[in-house]
């Protein structure tokens, strides 16, 4: 019975603990927590130099996301993301709004630039600032945290319930305490009308 209760609390727990994290936003270290549905905004920046061209480049296989040029307005933006990834912003530094995120949108996202090395004749990619680690929380996590509520109010209430019955509890065995008490002092005023009728029968004699 108690084995089984404090699992059932360490589950709680974590599911609890899970259900902050996803709702506590960005954190540091680059990597922003977000809500299923949620948005994010990647802000591509680079200070050292005049790239060619960007490329926002999506988890460790680096699949391409949007590709922009230097003197370019258009964006080249791969199908998954068309209908609901924004730029703004001057390159080479853009901001990249992708909205509607679900759990498959989890992973790291590259800043990366390329510039053309006059010296060697060749081109060099640099990593901009602004690269994240996006985490988007699923639709079943967000299920979990709507059951952990729920049972976080039938917690409070079996909590609530369970401290009324103790004070109730309390108050009945304190009643009956009372209650003894009074009857083991009446054998005291028994003994004391006994000394009464004795001290009356003395007085009779
Ligand atoms: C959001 O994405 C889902 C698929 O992940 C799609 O079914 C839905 O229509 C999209 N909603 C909006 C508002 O774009
Ligand atoms: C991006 O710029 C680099 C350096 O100038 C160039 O070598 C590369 O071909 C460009 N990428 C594309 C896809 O044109």
């Amino acid at each position: 019975m108690t084995v089984s209760m404090s699992a059932v609390c360490l589950k709680l727990l974590t599911i609890f603990y899970l259900c902050s994290t996803a709702l506590t936003g960005s954190g540091s270290n680059g990597v922003v927590r977000k809500d299923f549905k949620g948005s994010i905004t990647i802000q591509c920046r680079f200070t050292e130099g005049d790239p060619d061209n960007l490329t926002v480049k999506k988890g460790l296989s680096e699949d391409q996301v949007l590709y922009r040029e230097k003197d370019s307005e258009k964006n080249t933006i791969t199908a998954e993301f068309r209908s609901r990834l924004q730029v703004y912003g001057k390159f080479p530094n853009l901001d990249i709004l992708i909205k509607n995120l679900s759990s498959e949108d989890t992973g790291p996202y590259w800043c990366t630039y390329e510039t053309f090395n006059k010296k060697t004749k060749q081109p060099e990619i640099k990593i901009g600032t602004g690269s994240v680690l996006l985490v988007v929380a699923d639709a079943d996590t967000e299920k979990k945290c709507e059951d952990s509520n729920k049972s976080l109010v039938l917690v409070s209430v079996v909590i609530t319930a369970v401290v009324l019955l103790t004070i109730i509890v309390t108050f009945c065995i304190w009643i009956l305490k009372t209650k003894n008490l009074r009857t083991t002092a009446k054998p005291r005023r028994v003994a004391n009308n006994d000394v009464y009728e004795d001290m009356r029968g003395t007085i009779r004699r």
